[in-house]
């Protein structure tokens, strides 16, 4: 028996979030294919723009990722003929800037998301940011943002989201610095920011993963010196299968300790620098990231134009876990205001793209909008009886602000037997479940492809309510998400 508890906090829509990275097929070919069948007069892929709001997406993060640390943003600005072709060197590619600042302005309103843009700290400086966002954010009068109106944008794009740049803990990133020197430069950018707009949403860059040599060291250093001038700390991390599955499946743990661990810091470095100020953990990147998929920077690479990089095939214990780890998310309701599946098509993507082709959902893509339709509910804590069979499953409950609706989502972790799980829903006066889906497939590497693009896709799950409890039968590892119709006490 599963049992429900205290409320935790609530799911802000802005933990469905995704990113979007000038990074082999995410941009070209991905969001934007002109020519394609399905592309907007703005060259927008239509038939990826629908499946983007199916999704559930909220906020989407552009242009990077390691690509904006060498990043000019004037080369992505202006007729498109006279952009300048550039070497990206942190994925060995060509960029040929025909999608830019604007063109991802536009895509965000026609996706109906909202736009959390990057600036370049790592080869860039607190000039080139102000001029983005006095290009982005300032209505007319001024050279900058009179260059955007005579690029199209009559009115300012109005960014609220700006992360101080891309994971310059690694040493990977171009620009890369030690804590201390990143530090003295994220200040630099958010009071010069700020100058221009008092109520800008300002995300410091926080550990690249929990493996970090320097996790812990670099939050501690980077916020005692940016705590009143920031609203977020970011941290990012992908978990991947090396073939041992029980201990894959278990992912989800190792981000309960890398959110609690950054908000334990966030806290010392309130108490020890007697700050007042809220700040929230934007986990800005996460997802299962396979790295035998990771070819990028294979020596011997020539430079290309969007290549097909990081196009990982998901399967169903990759959506599993990805459901695992949105469930780890909305249970940190209380510290995570931000959240990011990196990414968002073709790259590390939910969705998969071909040109001139189809578009289609990969099997994370389900767990992921059944969670994000939980979007604004408050999530409770829940208790799994010591000993109980339901030991193999992680389930969460949110409860909408209006009270009428439950949504349970349940990930069952076993590899060979099923379960039967009951929930306690009796505090919710649960009438009927509206909606029950079930995602599973007898193989846990089964994926969807070009070729078969339903393979692993939801199914009608039977549940039953009895006296206020919830009881469904999944099979060995699943993933199962219902809305139960509740009564509106009062
Ligand atoms: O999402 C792919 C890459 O992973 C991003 O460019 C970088 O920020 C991270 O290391």
């Amino acid at each position: 028996m599963v049992s429900v508890g205290e409320p935790i906090g609530v799911a802000d829509p802005r933990l469905f979030g995704s990113f979007v990275e000038h990074l082999g097929r995410g941009v070209y070919g991905g969001i934007f294919e002109p020519g394609h069948p399905r592309a907007t007069v703005e060259g927008f892929r239509g038939d990826v723009l629908e499946l983007v709001r199916e999704l559930g997406v909220s906020v989407v993060r552009y242009p990077g990722g390691n690509f904006v640390s060498g990043y000019n943003w004037r080369d992505g600005i202006g007729p498109s003929t006279d952009r300048p072709r550039r070497l990206d060197l942190a994925w060995k590619s060509i960029e040929t800037n025909e999608f830019g600042t604007d063109e991802f302005a536009a895509w965000c309103r026609a996706a109906e998301v909202e736009p959390m843009l990057a600036v370049n700290l790592g080869l860039g400086d607190v000039r080139s940011a102000l001029e983005l966002l006095e290009y982005t954010n300032y209505s007319s009068g001024t050279a900058l943002s009179d260059e955007r109106r005579s690029n199209g944008a009559a009115d300012p794009h109005d960014v609220r989201l700006w992360c101080l740049g891309n994971e310059l803990d690694g040493p990977w990133q171009l620009g890369h610095r030690s804590a201390e020197e990143y530090a003295e430069l994220a200040a630099a950018s958010a009071s010069a920011m700020r100058m221009f707009d008092q109520d800008l949403e300002l995300v410091v860059v926080g550990s690249s993963n929990a493996d970090m040599e320097t996790f812990g060291s670099w939050e501690a250093t980077v916020l005692s010196r940016t705590i009143d001038l920031v609203d977020f700390i970011s941290c990012h991390i992908y978990f991947y299968n090396d073939g041992d599955l029980p201990a894959f499946l278990g992912s989800a743990a190792a981000l309960d300790r890398f959110l609690e661990g950054v908000a334990s810091t966030i806290r010392h470095v309130q108490t020890v620098t007697r700050s007042s100020r809220d700040i929230r953990i934007s986990l800005d990147e996460w997802n299962v990231w396979n790295y035998r998929a990771y070819d990028a920077l294979k020596p011997g690479r020539s430079f290309e134009q969007a290549p097909r990089l990081l196009e990982e095939e998901y399967t169903l214990a990759d959506a599993v876990v990805v459901g695992t780890l949105l469930q780890s998310i909305i249970s940190h309701a209380d510290v995570v205001a931000i959240a990011a599946l990196a990414q968002l098509v073709n790259v590390i993507g939910a969705i998969r793209a071909e040109p001139n082709g189809e578009a289609w959902r990969q099997s994370i893509f389900y767990p992921f909008a059944a969670v994000a339709r939980s979007a604004g509910h408050t999530v409770h804590q829940t208790a799994v009886r010591s000993g109980s069979p339901e030991s193999d499953a992680r389930v969460t409950v949110t409860r909408s602000a209006d009270g009428e609706s439950v949504h349970v989502h349940v990930a069952h972790l076993a590899l060979d037997r099923p379960v039967d799980v009951e929930i306690d829903l009796a505090e919710f006066w649960p009438e009927r479940v509206a909606h029950a889906e079930l995602l599973w497939h007898p193989d846990p590497y089964a994926s969807n492809t070009q070729e078969d693009p339903v393979t692993v896709a939801p199914s009608t799950l039977e549940t039953s309510l009895r006296g206020g409890r919830l009881s469904v039968t999944l099979p060995p590892l699943s993933w199962a998400s219902m809305r139960v119709a509740c009564r509106v006490s009062g």
